[in-house]
């Protein structure tokens, strides 16, 4: 897809409809086993934080394309002796071809993507966690066979995962309603951002105190973590806070009948999702976990075009 060919994606809001639409047929295209080769091409991982499912979907969707990764040790490079970000970023741009980061400041995704002139992909900031929720619509579309007019609940933290689903569903026209306690709302001005996206495209996107009211009629159940990473310290007080929130087949009597469960994983079983949701007809979080690497894959043969 030209139109990606050199672009960084930091945020949703970086993809239009038709783009993630695109690229999401695209990542079943690729899940299919049409391979489009990105020989002699290198993608560099540069992880700030702990990761299971993205750096080895990463690594092996890149692999499989017959291009090279390198798995950039953050703790072994200059950085961490206080080499400037920027200074970084433009001797990895002299050898890499695309640049994958988790980190905790999204300033910091901002700030590669300044100074590199290669693609810079968010692989996760406190902010948002874009490469997850295009195969999340990946994992949607599959089980629906569309994504317009449906509706997703979230409940629990307003984190990255909030953040990132909801400007997806306002682009794609999904309605989403999100259920978190009072101090752990979203970020008001992604929630605006996604509302005025919404508004134009005739979807809802709704913040709530009532998991009940967030789950209505849903045809998405879909929860994270209670303290996302960098926030383990608060982990005890948060779990009373949070536990109206957890995901439990009660609470799944409200939304739609064939509605589908979601999770990025890792999972807290017996706090956010009960062990019998997870593991449940209604959970697709291994498919989901699958898609990581096809979305990704797809997303690689765009910012960097095939040979
Ligand atoms: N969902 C997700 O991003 O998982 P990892 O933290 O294991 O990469
Ligand atoms: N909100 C979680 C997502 C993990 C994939 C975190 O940031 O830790």
């Amino acid at each position: 897809m030209d139109d990606l060919k050199g672009r960084d994606l930091l945020s949703m809001t970086d993809l239009s409809a038709d783009e993630t639409l695109t690229l999401l047929q695209l990542a079943a295209d690729l899940k299919q086993g049409n391979i489009k080769p990105i020989c002699r091409k290198t993608l560099g991982l540069l992880f700030y934080k702990a990761s299971t499912r993205t750096r080895v979907s990463f690594f092996v969707a890149m692999s499989q394309l017959g291009g090279q990764v390198i798995d950039l040790n953050v703790s072994a490079m200059q950085i961490g002796r206080g080499e400037p970000l920027a200074d970084t970023a433009r001797v990895l741009d002299r050898y890499l071809d695309v640049l994958a980061i988790r980190t905790f400041a999204h300033a910091d995704v901002e700030t590669y993507a300044k100074y590199a002139r290669m693609p810079i992909i968010n692989a996760l900031t406190d902010l948002e966690h874009p490469c997850q929720v295009l195969a999340d619509l990946q994992t949607v579309q599959e089980c629906f066979g569309q994504l317009a007019g449906l509706k997703l609940a979230y409940l629990g933290d307003g984190n990255n995962m909030a953040h990132s689903l909801m400007l997806a569903c306002a682009t794609v026209g999904m309605d989403m309603a999100i259920a978190c306690p009072p101090n752990f709302t979203p970020d008001p001005q992604i929630v605006e951002r996604a509302r005025s996206i919404a508004s134009s495209n005739g979807t809802q996107i709704i913040v709530t105190q009532s998991p009940q009211e967030a789950v209505s009629q849903a045809q998405v159940v879909y929860t994270d973590v209670w303290a996302s990473m960098g926030q383990e310290a608060q982990s005890d007080t948060r779990v009373p806070v949070f536990e109206p929130y957890q995901v439990n087949r009660e609470l799944l009597t409200l939304a739609d009948p064939n509605s589908i469960v979601l999770h990025c994983l890792p999972a807290h079983r017996g706090e956010e999702i009960t062990d019998d949701v997870l593991e449940g007809s209604r959970s697709r979080v291994w498919d989901q976990a699958e898609n990581r690497m096809h979305a990704q894959k797809a997303l690689l043969v765009s910012v960097l075009g095939t040979d």
